[in-house]
């Protein structure tokens, strides 16, 4: 054993705050190693990553949003109470997968996505407009996380009041797939949990009686009167992952954009100056701080990945945000660059099958976020009397607080 296999730890505060100098090692000196903490084959290489994306058959995305594969027995106990497996899209392998993936993508279309841009720029405004007098402001707490909260709520047909309740147990649910907490705050968590499951059963059963124009109706199961080819079950855990999915990771794309163009200055006034700049800018933002830093899969039989053999059984944790500066892939990997040519080649959303299926969205939220906050924040910057905080998870990169400033108009 190597200290790279035991000094993986994401949660530990170096890496927490900076993991790309061990991530450069895994790939130099162990691509694929075995992490007895987490019980998990780590994949470093973006090469790697794609041939697991790829090879669907010996890697299962069974339990792929989950650290462990077991809760703790405490846990297990409440969870008790929720369906015996979460259904959701993300974890499911062909042919299921073939099956609901077809619902989203019309749930998802480009069309239908396109039309929110006047809503999504909208609530843009109006968030900035709730502290543009105040000179500073928290990005995340106050924008970030409202923005693409207040557009899932829009989306799936809930009140934009229930936000941040949803929110409230959407991070109970990142916190128990990251299985690192304490135990106690890990049952409160499994609560929230069972709660978020309660509220889209009723939903759903809500739709049924009384479709509407939204998401949610779209996903009524044909054996409750509506047209998706889903079990109830996987009805409920596709909602609840979609409210997940729809927010968390694009307040982190916005959030780590900000920092990443706060750490590079004339690329951020080359943004302000021409926002045609935006969309490379923000691949480029996906490529360098990955919202999501990866996924896990379960191991199908033995197969042989960068010379070592995973087991069957095994369980394996995809690292994105390692493949994404990967040197044979990317030039300079550490450096961010708006205009880098490369850029779009980042494995932020995945690849094949999974794919992220709600990136269209997710790019156009970043894209009117950037577009608004420069224009209509003059000299906006971080503030130097309070430091950013990171969000202390597993998965996920981004922060819980970024404060910043900027110059109130006259
Ligand atoms: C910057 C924002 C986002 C990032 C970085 C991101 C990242 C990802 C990644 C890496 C995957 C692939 C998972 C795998 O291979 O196992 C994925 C899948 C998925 N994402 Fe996203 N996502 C984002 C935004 C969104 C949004 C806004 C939505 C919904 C509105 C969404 C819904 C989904 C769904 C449903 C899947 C499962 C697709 C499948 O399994 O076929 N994502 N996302």
């Amino acid at each position: 054993m190597d200290d790279i296999s035991t000094r993986f730890n994401p949660m530990a505060p170096d890496q927490l705050d900076n993991p790309y100098p061990l991530y450069a090692r895994m790939r130099r000196e162990r691509p694929v190693f075995y992490s007895p903490m987490f019980d998990l084959w780590v994949v470093s290489r973006y090469a790697d990553i794609s041939e697991v994306e790829r090879d669907t058959a010996s890697f299962s995305s069974v339990g792929a949003l989950d650290a462990r594969a077991e809760p703790h027995p405490e846990v297990r106990a409440v969870l008790a109470q929720a369906y015996p497996r979460f259904l959701s899209l993300v974890q499911s392998d062909i042919p299921d997968h073939t099956r609901v993936r077809a619902v989203f993508g019309k749930a998802l279309s480009t069309h239908r996505i396109a039309a929110m841009e006047p809503t999504i720029r909208a609530t843009a405004d109006a968030l900035i407009d709730g502290f543009i007098r105040d000179g500073k402001a928290d990005l995340i707490q106050q924008f970030a996380y409202a923005l693409p909260g207040f557009i899932i709520c829009d989306l799936l047909g809930v009140p934009r009041s229930d936000m941040e309740q949803l929110k409230r147990w959407s991070d109970d649910k990142t916190l128990l797939m990251s299985a690192t907490a304490p135990i106690e705050q890990q049952v409160q968590s499994a609560h929230g949990f069972i709660a978020m499951e309660r509220y889209f059963q009723e939903q759903i059963h809500e739709r049924r009686r009384h479709p509407r124009e939204d998401l949610l109706t779209m996903l009524v199961p044909q054996s409750l009167g509506g047209t998706a080819p889903l079990s109830e079950q996987e009805a409920v855990c596709n909602a609840m992952d979609l409210f997940a999915a729809g927010h968390e990771t694009t307040t982190g794309l916005i959030g780590n954009g900000m920092w990443l163009l706060f750490n590079a200055r004339e690329q951020l006034e080359a943004v302000r100056e021409d926002l045609s700049l935006l969309p490379n800018a923000l691949e480029e933002v996906l490529r360098v701080e990955s919202p999501i830093r990866g996924f896990f899969r379960t191991v199908m039989a033995d197969t042989p990945l960068s010379g070592v053999t995973l087991p069957k059984g095994s369980r394996a944790f995809i690292l994105y945000a390692s493949g994404n500066r990967d040197e044979t892939q990317f030039t300079e990997p550490d450096r961010f660059d708006i205009r880098r040519a490369e850029a779009k080649k980042h494995l932020a959303f995945g690849k094949g099958i999974h794919f992220c299926v709600g990136a269209p969205l997710a790019k156009l939220e970043g894209r009117i976020a950037f577009e608004q906050l420069l224009r209509r924040l003059p000299g906006l910057r971080p503030r130097t009397d309070e430091a950013p905080v990171f969000r202390p998870y597993f998965m996920l990169r981004g922060f819980e607080h970024l404060p910043i400033a900027w110059d109130v108009p006259a």
